[in-house]
């Protein structure tokens, strides 16, 4: 619960680099912990095996003189009392302490400390029994490592021996941990400063990205991130982020062209109208005059309005949200209905128009008959006088295709993938003159993405044109 409410809270207020920086201390120090700690282990453990050894030695050879002299000989009183004062390089006092079966002392290191016996096992020392009778024993300012072992005193009577070395001073260095604790501090500290500094680092060409980003505006589109420059986690983003602008680019310029097309369109017809009122206005004119007037301007009229439906059903059918009501409609009905518009057209260029085959298909039919009309007008309008337009329907796999071949002036084939652009026009000056705007592909297109369908053309100039258009049934 707790975790679920802090997450968010550091997503948000900590920033990547802090949070980089901490993990890397974190981490560094857990590192520097565990080893400090299993070095500190370890030299304790050396520490003591030399001890635990000297023990042992010490153990041995007065057993051996005990085997082999008197209580009172030389040799034990050498071993036992006078003792040296060190052992090996270290400044080590140890005593020896040999007590008889009724645990009386019977002879002792002078200065020997008071430490009482545990359990006094008069058993035969044994390896196993060795190594358990370690101990270490306190008092307030000494610390001692000592050894309770049964010892064969002479004449075969059993007693006990302890030896014990005064461990205080190897005690008094391994329990200083300060130096320990420093270290570890300063080395988290320098950790810190190494995470930042690396973090900092890390992150600069994200900073170099962000100024970039930064400085893109409408005007200056075509700056560039140079995903070479950045590091490989980031070039990846370098090079989405310059392919997103590709997109906007371009989207931008047809939306530039495109507005630029269409203040030309409307330019033409609305200069027409003003030279047409202006030189009519310039003095009287008969009735029928002004009716003729009137006529020709109600033409540009139309011609506007026209324009203006089709941006607007352009604009609708952009929108991603736009739903459009489907009922199922048969395919070779719909194009009869389109046909017999266009038959008078037909037949005054003397073009034969069929249709063959049949289908359903799911779709709306108002949407159908203006993208079948459009492609019908066009093909009525560049193909010659005693041609053929061909309408052919075929179902398969769920999908109907229908298929649209003309023998006109068919189209070169550089014009192909521009001919769904708003506006363009194979030959504007020809196709101005037949009323055409170049909406009607575009306005094609956009019903046949509205149906998930998809077009396709192929076109040889003097022979013809062929579209093809496949919807799911
Ligand atoms: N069936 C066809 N045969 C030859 N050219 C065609 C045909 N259909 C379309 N075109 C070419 O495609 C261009 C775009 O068509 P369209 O968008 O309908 O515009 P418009 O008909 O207003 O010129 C036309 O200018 C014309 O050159
Ligand atoms: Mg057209």
């Amino acid at each position: 619960m707790f975790l679920k409410n802090v997450k968010p809270y550091i997503r948000k207020k900590i920033s990547i680099r802090t949070r980089l920086t901490l993990f890397y201390s974190l981490a560094a120090f857990i590192i520097m912990t565990v080893i400090t700690l299993f070095l500190y282990w370890e030299s304790v453990n050396v520490l003591y095996k030399a001890d635990y050894q000297f023990l042992a030695d010490e153990a041995e050879s007065i057993q051996h003189i005990l085997q082999n002299n008197k209580l009172n000989s030389n040799a034990l009183a050498q071993a036992v009392i006078d003792v040296p004062a060190h052992h090996g390089n270290s400044i080590y006092r140890h005593y020896v302490r040999i007590l008889d079966e009724n645990n009386n002392t019977i002879i002792e290191t002078p200065g020997s400390p008071k430490i009482p016996l545990v359990d006094p096992a008069r058993n035969p020392p044994s390896a196993h029994h060795f190594k358990k009778s370690y101990r270490w024993y306190n008092t307030h300012d000494t610390s001692y490592l000592l050894v309770q072992t049964p010892v064969t005193l002479p004449k075969g009577k059993s007693g006990i021996m302890l030896i014990t070395l005064d461990i205080s001073y190897q005690h008094a260095v391994i329990s200083d941990r300060k130096f320990l604790i420093i270290a570890l501090l300063i080395s988290t500290l320098c950790s810190l400063c190494l995470g930042f500094l690396a973090a900092q680092r890390g992150m600069r060409s994200l900073y170099t990205l962000t100024d970039t980003v930064k400085k893109i505006t409408v005007t200056s589109l075509n700056q560039r991130t140079d995903p070479k420059s950045l590091p490989k986690e980031l070039s990846a983003l370098g090079v989405a982020f310059n392919q997103m602008l590709d997109r906007i680019e371009s989207s931008f310029d047809r939306l530039k062209q495109f507005s630029s097309d269409l203040a030309h369109e409307l330019r033409i017809p609305i200069n027409n109208l003003i030279g047409e009122t202006e030189i009519t206005l310039s003095r009287a004119h008969s009735p029928e005059e002004y009716q003729q007037v009137l006529m020709s301007n109600l033409e540009e009229y139309h011609r506007i309005s026209q324009l203006i439906e089709n941006i607007l059903f352009l604009s609708r059918a952009e929108n991603p949200q736009m739903e459009i009501q489907k009922t199922s409609i048969y395919v070779q009905d719909e194009i009869s209905i389109v046909c017999e518009y266009y038959e008078a057209m037909a037949d005054e260029k003397n073009i034969s128009v069929t249709c063959q085959g049949k289908a359903a298909l799911r779709a709306n039919s108002i949407m159908f008959r203006r993208m079948i009309s459009n492609l019908l007008s066009n093909a009525l309008k560049y193909t010659p006088d005693n041609g053929w337009i061909r309408f052919t329907i075929t179902s398969q796999d769920n999908r109907v295709k229908i298929i649209l071949s003309d023998n006109g002036i068919g189209i070169s084939q550089e014009h192909l993938p521009k001919l769904f652009d708003r506006f363009y026009r194979v030959d504007s000056a020809r196709s101005q003159l037949s009323g055409g705007i170049g909406l009607g592909l575009a306005i094609v297109k956009s019903i046949v993405d509205l149906h998930q369908g998809v077009i396709s053309i192929s076109s040889m100039p003097d022979q013809g044109t062929v579209i093809q258009l496949v919807f799911p049934a």
